[in-house]
């Protein structure tokens, strides 16, 4: 049997282990263990996803918890050790780049343990993305590195990483997506919020980048009073988001806004329905510009730069920046007919987990 030790710690994690967790199942030559760093530890953080996408109860969950990125990182490495040394896996397997990505990498290669990255290659140049930083370094320490798109390929190459080592599989993400998306559309959740196909704008934000400064925050509540008066806007809000939206005593004047409708943070399954038929979605993510991708949904994105290079190019995503102007033109724009529908990158067909599962079936098999 080929034990694999597979590593989430946050809520975009969640959806891109899924499909694995249920391929290696099926496939009888694995034995997957789940380890759950508690990084997102919020019941709408975290547990609604286990329940809706399926998810076996973790087996460990190392506790962690939020704190500074040194105190996430360090306590994830100190807990996972000990349980690496007593599991004796034969790969450790890690999604997407958040801290518990590259904690999880660390301590397996540390410990000479194959690492399988899952979103390799991806890369945004920004170096004060803390993403940035958590993806590049666990593409160096990998022995598999799969990608979900070219781009992730070339830089990798471009970064000196063997040809061998690389697998463009596609996207993990996409495949929970096909495989909920009815699910999604059954619960009815525009009725919830007295939405109409089409009628609204769907925002996320919780980028530090867009959240942790008082003035740019401040822009962007600007913005979204004006672009509610265009369109109602539902925003299911990060708790990070929400501490500085308080913080920066920005909370009243977004709260008082007539046609802006804020929720605590969705589960999976509520969020895709609204998704789905959104007018535009407004966003900080990288997994939502690639759903909206497939979905043909146009997508704003409050960056200047992003990973996602195939989302551009080939679907349905727009880089906007965070000034508050500009989010305003971009969304008129939108409305008035400006984005064109795109084109599916390649191997973003359902079959992502698959790919993987038999690719590591066959590297791991002695
Ligand atoms: C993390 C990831 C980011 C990912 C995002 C998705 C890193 C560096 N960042 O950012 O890449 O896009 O998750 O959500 O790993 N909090 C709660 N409950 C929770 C989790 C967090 O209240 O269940 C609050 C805490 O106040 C915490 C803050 O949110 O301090 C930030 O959480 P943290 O895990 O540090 O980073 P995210 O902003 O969620």
């Amino acid at each position: 049997m080929i034990r694999i030790v597979n590593i989430v710690g946050t809520r975009p994690n969640m959806m891109k282990i899924a499909p694995i967790m249920e391929e290696m199942a099926k496939d009888g030559a694995f034995q997957p263990v789940l380890v759950h760093t508690g990084q997102h530890y919020d019941e709408n953080m975290s547990e609604v996803f286990f329940r809706q996408l399926g998810i076996p109860e973790p087996d460990y969950n190392l506790g962690v918890g939020s704190g500074s990125h040194t105190y996430q990182t360090a306590h994830v490495m100190l807990a996972l050790e000990p349980l690496l040394e007593e599991l004796e896996p034969d790969c450790v397997l890690v999604v997407g780049d958040v801290n518990s990505t590259l904690a999880g990498a660390l301590v397996a290669a540390k410990m000479s343990i194959p690492v399988a990255h899952v979103e390799a290659g991806l890369r945004s140049f920004d170096r004060t993305m803390p993403e940035e930083i958590n993806r590049t370094l666990t593409d160096h320490i990998s022995d598999f590195l799969f990608t979900t798109e070219e781009s992730g390929n070339e830089n990798l190459l471009r970064e000196g990483v063997p040809q061998e080592k690389i697998f463009l599989v596609g996207d993990v993400m996409i495949d929970t997506l096909l495989r909920h998306r009815d699910k999604a559309r059954a619960l009815n959740v525009l009725e919830r919020f007295g939405l109409k196909p089409g009628g609204y704008v769907l925002l996320t934000l919780h980028r530090p980048s867009n959240v942790d400064e008082g003035d740019v925050l401040s822009g962007i509540v600007e913005a979204l009073v004006q672009v509610q008066e265009m369109l109602p806007v539902v925003f299911p809000v990060h708790p990070r988001t929400r501490k500085r939206l308080e913080e920066f005593g920005l909370w009243p004047k977004l709260s008082g806004l007539p046609r802006m409708v804020l929720t605590e943070p969705l589960g999976y399954l509520e969020f895709l329905g609204l998704m789905q038929e959104a007018r535009v979605v407004l966003t900080d993510s990288g997994g939502i510009q690639e759903e909206t991708t497939i979905l043909k949904v146009p997508c704003l994105t409050l960056r200047y730069n992003t990973e996602r290079p195939a989302t551009i190019s080939q679907g349905t995503n727009k880089l906007v920046g965070n000034r508050s102007e500009d989010i305003v033109r971009a969304v008129r724009e939108v409305l008035e007919g400006g984005v064109r529908t795109g084109t599916l990158p390649k191997f973003w067909d359902g079959k992502a987990a698959e790919r993987i599962v038999r690719i590591l079936r066959e590297r791991l098999t002695t």
